[in-house]
């Protein structure tokens, strides 16, 4: 296959980069760097320095080469910036992403895999695993403008084969140390334990504990990065096989509270992680894991990594190497 792919230098895109190259297919890569590293991405690419909503310039990238997927992983992706700065995010995430869909579509490339999130879900009521049928009640901006960008896939139905999929949280490092996030202002529960676990925060802030789970803390699905990127690549296929639209939670099926994950962790570290209780954080949901039926039945994907203590070391793993060689 070839594959053009946005946010490519990204912490999910570049995983799914090298399990593409993995898997031999051809990659091109669009990314403006304004979160994302070149020096993480494979000589092996082509690469293109751009914006999503640079229309002339994607019209050229488009014009080069027959695409059989525009996979779009380009977007913010940060809850509690999105809750300070809406308009960056619905700019972003839904009118730019928009732009570059009907700037495929002009040019012909009209099979999309869309990067989006558990957060269209907000907090549903019943305590149960979310199926993709779930109502979607964002509870911040950035699960808005994701989901603002889903309704136009999927209004657009006739003209687009779209998978859209819903992350869960994503966690971990490629096990050969090839990628992993890099972030100067981290935000994500298990890259600031593995920042604390190398030393270069004292401890974690626990953002809640007065939520009504059983430990009080709030209670996330893990997926491991690589599992994610190998999502990735069945879809691709199922796309091309099938040209048909469809939507697809990815995450393992099995919650765990934030004190579940610290404890991991200090398994792991021999008691390195510290942290003290703090409030909670605007526009975090209490619970959300995913009901993975649809994706187990259309993808006949099996999970490599379907373990909190590997998602958790390759985090910390990546973090020494990052801390080590100054990356
Ligand atoms: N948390 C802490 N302390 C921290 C960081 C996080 O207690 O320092 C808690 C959060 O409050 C939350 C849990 O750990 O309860 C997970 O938080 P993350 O920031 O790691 O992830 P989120 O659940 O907020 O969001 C992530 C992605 C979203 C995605 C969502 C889906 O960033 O894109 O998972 O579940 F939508």
């Amino acid at each position: 296959m070839n594959i053009l792919l946005t946010g490519g230098a990204g912490y999910i895109g570049s995983h799914v980069v090298f399990s593409l190259l993995d898997n031999g297919h051809k990659v091109t890569v669009i990314d403006n760097l304004s979160t994302g590293h070149k020096k993480i991405l494979p000589k092996k690419i082509n690469f293109f320095d751009c914006n999503i909503n640079e229309k002339y310039k994607i019209k050229e990238i488009l014009q080069s080469s027959n695409f059989d997927i525009l996979m779009h992983f380009a977007g913010f992706i940060k809850v509690e910036e999105s809750v300070s700065n809406p308009k960056k995010y619905f700019e972003n995430n839904t009118d730019n992403a928009i732009s570059l869909f009907e700037t495929c579509l002009e040019n012909n490339l009209n099979n999309i895999i869309f990067s989006s999130t558990a957060a269209v879900y907000g907090n549903p009521k019943e305590n149960k695993p979310i199926s993709e049928n779930e109502l979607l009640k964002p509870l911040n901006p950035y699960g808005e403008s994701k989901m603002r960008t889903e309704n136009y896939l999927l209004k657009n139905k006739k003209k687009i084969n779209s998978i859209i999929l819903r992350y869960f949280n994503v966690a971990g490092a490629d096990n050969q140390l090839r990628t992993g996030l890099l972030s100067d202002a981290a935000t994500h529960l298990i890259k600031i334990i593995s920042e604390v676990a190398v030393g270069k925060r004292k401890k974690i802030c626990i953002y809640g504990n007065d939520y009504t789970t059983t430990d009080g803390t709030a209670i996330r699905d893990y997926i491991h990065v690589s599992d994610l990127a190998d999502i990735h690549v069945k879809t691709s296929e199922y796309l091309l096989q099938n040209r048909e639209s469809n939507i697809f939670n990815c995450g393992y099926g099995r919650g765990y509270s934030v004190l579940d994950v610290i404890n991991k962790a200090n398994n792991i570290t021999n008691g390195k992680i510290k942290f003290e209780i703090s409030n909670r954080r605007p526009g975090d949901a209490e619970k959300l894991v995913s009901d993975v039926e649809k994706i187990n039945k259309h993808l006949k994907w099996k999970p490599k990594y379907n373990n909190l203590k590997t998602i958790i070391h390759s985090s910390i793993n990546w973090e020494k190497k990052i801390y080590e060689e100054n990356l």
